[in-house]
Formats: structure tokens, C-alpha cells, sequence
């Protein structure tokens, strides 16, 4: 009965000393495998620092993301997504980052209208080369996404 109740207890969530519960938020990285997959990869390799709080999601092309699954990952509890893409004319479907980027577009404008802060979504472009870019952009929305609470 005792290890039961120390097994709830550990599951709690952290309180800090103002009381609020500290939360880590869930963000959710839905990366090209051709270019920021890969600079994903380089970052980890070169032991730079990436949020834990990131599960990535690698696609073969950011063209091959409908809208709808960016609002499926929000639906079922993503407190922030990220679509990285290939660099434009870099895409090695010729055109997938660019339908992905009108789409990034459409979809920030709609975000409010569903009740969603727009700043909890971001679209960039990052090659297999940009390690710290993909290491610096993926920190700095980690922390915006956690500001919005
Ligand atoms: S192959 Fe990378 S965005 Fe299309």
C-alpha cells in the first residue's frame, strides 16, 4: 500500500516555490528527412544543445504535411509545432517546401480563428548544415511556446 502511494506521489508534477506547477512544454518538430532531419542529426552529433522538449517527427518532404495534421498534433495536446524545411530550391521534390510555406502562411492566419496563438507555430529552413541553426531556432521557440504558458 505504501509503494502505491510513493508511485502516485512521484507521478505529481512539480511544484515551484510560488506554488504554480512548472511545466515543460510538449512541442512537437516535424522535420524534412532530406535537410533539417539531417541538420537535426549534425546538431546532436556535435553535442549542441537541443530541448528535450522536442519530438520530432521526420516526413520525406515538408510538402507532404497537410495543415491538417499541424491541428491534429495541437488537438491532441502539442503546446507548439514546427515544420523545418528544405531551403528554397533545395527541395528535393522540387517544390514541396514552397507549397509548405503558402501553407505555413494560410495556416497562422487560421490559427486565431480556432482559438490558437499563432506564436505557437513556426516554419523555417534549415539544411543538413545549419546544426546551430537548427539548435538556435529550436531553443528560442521551446522558450516561447513555454512563455505563452
Ligand atoms: S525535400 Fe525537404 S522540403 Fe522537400
Amino acid at each position: 500500500m505504501s509503494c502505491q502511494t510513493t508511485a502516485q506521489a512521484a507521478e505529481l508534477p512539480k511544484v515551484n516555490e510560488s506554488g504554480a506547477g512548472e511545466k515543460n512544454p510538449k512541442v512537437v518538430a516535424f522535420l524534412c528527412n532530406w535537410c533539417s532531419y539531417a541538420g537535426a542529426d549534425k546538431a546532436g552529433a556535435s553535442q549542441l544543445p537541443v530541448p528535450q522538449e522536442l519530438s520530432v517527427i521526420r516526413v520525406m518532404c515538408s510538402g507532404r504535411l497537410e495543415p491538417t495534421l499541424i491541428l491534429e498534433a495541437i488537438q491532441k495536446g502539442a503546446d507548439g509545432v514546427m515544420v523545418l524545411a528544405c531551403h528554397p530550391g533545395d527541395c528535393h521534390y522540387k517544390e514541396g517546401n514552397l507549397r509548405a510555406f503558402c501553407r505555413a502562411e494560410l495556416l497562422e492566419r487560421m490559427l486565431p480563428q480556432l482559438g490558437v496563438d499563432p506564436r505557437r507555430f513556426s516554419f523555417d529552413y534549415v539544411s543538413a548544415a545549419e546544426a546551430e541553426k537548427f539548435s538556435r531556432i529550436t531553443t528560442e521557440f521551446v522558450e516561447r511556446v513555454r512563455s505563452l504558458g
